[in-house]
């Protein structure tokens, strides 16, 4: 009989777990030791795991490691862990679970919504061999874009997140709006949500600034004319890690600048976006 508990021990014990989870060992390395850690136990074997952690965004819990020992997988375990995760966060009265897995592994991706999970975003080209891993296929479907499922765990009307949520659109006018679009969704990153065109004499675009739910509208004409950038108006993005700085760097393919605040010089990596207004790139999550 299995049996779900928290497990207290060391981690390198369950280093096997880990990595049947994560192809990647560096990736591995930087987050076996946080959270907290469910295990399936036969007896005095793990069988299985799951970590939780506190995710990037407010109080978000994310799945960040999920495994059952291959001899035993497809009898159930998977599901109890998971479903012993979800009754843990519902207890601490937690608002969302999310997890990230695989695109090219449907079955792991059929095991979470089976559950309950559901789709909420997809980050491309996170799967590298840069990041560490090994160039695979699944089922003849490239290992390369990660997608994020969560699953709401408190009613709508009482969870918290709910209750707080205030959209946020910040809008900035320019008289460069193809040259911005680029700037920021196609180096940056941003998500192309929607435009208008010629709405009482406006153009715009809506940008997604990924995983924030905010949105950076740009827009064009009206008569009005445009801000003049002033160094130390800025737009922070707190990316995941410094790796993910030297991509976007890369992708904008243009040199850093020299931020006016000296904290920025030294914690961050400063551009200028085509109309003058600094873009600083951070790379770690905010933490409060
Ligand atoms: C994903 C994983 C944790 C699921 O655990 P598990 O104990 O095998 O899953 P369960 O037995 O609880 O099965 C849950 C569902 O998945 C299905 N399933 C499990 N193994 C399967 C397999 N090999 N092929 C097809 N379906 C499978 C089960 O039929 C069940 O479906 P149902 O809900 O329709 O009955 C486990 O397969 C695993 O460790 N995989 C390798 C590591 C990994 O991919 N981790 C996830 C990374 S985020």
């Amino acid at each position: 009989m299995v049996r779900i508990d928290w497990f207290d021990g060391p981690r390198a014990a369950l280093s096997g777990l880990f990595a049947l989870a994560d192809d990647a060992p560096v990736q591995v390395q930087r987050y076996r030791q946080l959270g907290r850690v469910l295990a399936a136990w036969d007896g005095p074997t793990v069988v299985g795991h799951l970590q939780l952690i506190t995710a990037e965004r407010g109080d978000d819990v994310e799945v960040k490691s999920l495994a059952v020992r291959e001899d035993r997988q497809g009898a159930g375990i998977g599901r109890m862990l998971v479903e012993r995760a979800i009754s843990a966060c519902r207890e601490q009265n937690r608002s969302v679970l999310v997890v990230a897995t695989a695109a090219a592994d449907t079955r792991v991706l059929r095991f979470y919504q089976r559950l309950g999970f559901r789709f909420l975003r997809v980050e491309r080209d996170v799967f590298t061999p840069q990041a560490g891993y090994p160039r695979v296929d699944i089922d003849g479907v490239p290992l390369r874009d990660r997608v994020w499922l969560s699953l709401d765990l408190q009613p709508p009307e009482r969870s918290p997140a709910h209750a707080r949520a205030v959209g946020l659109r910040v809008a900035r006018h320019t008289d460069h709006l193809d040259e911005l679009i680029r700037f920021y969704r196609d180096g940056l990153g941003l998500r192309e949500l929607g435009g208008f065109r010629n709405h009482d004499g406006y153009d715009g675009v809506f940008l997604e600034i990924p995983g924030t739910g905010a949105h950076l509208e740009l827009t064009t004409g009206g008569g009005h004319g445009v801000p003049v950038p002033h160094p130390d108006s800025l737009l922070v993005l707190y990316l995941p890690d410094a790796e993910a700085v030297r991509v976007v760097a890369a992708r904008l393919g243009a040199a850093p600048v020299i931020p006016a605040n000296p904290y920025w010089r030294e914690h961050a990596i400063t551009f200028a976006d085509p109309d003058g207004f600094h873009v600083v790139l951070v790379g770690e999550p905010w933490r409060a």
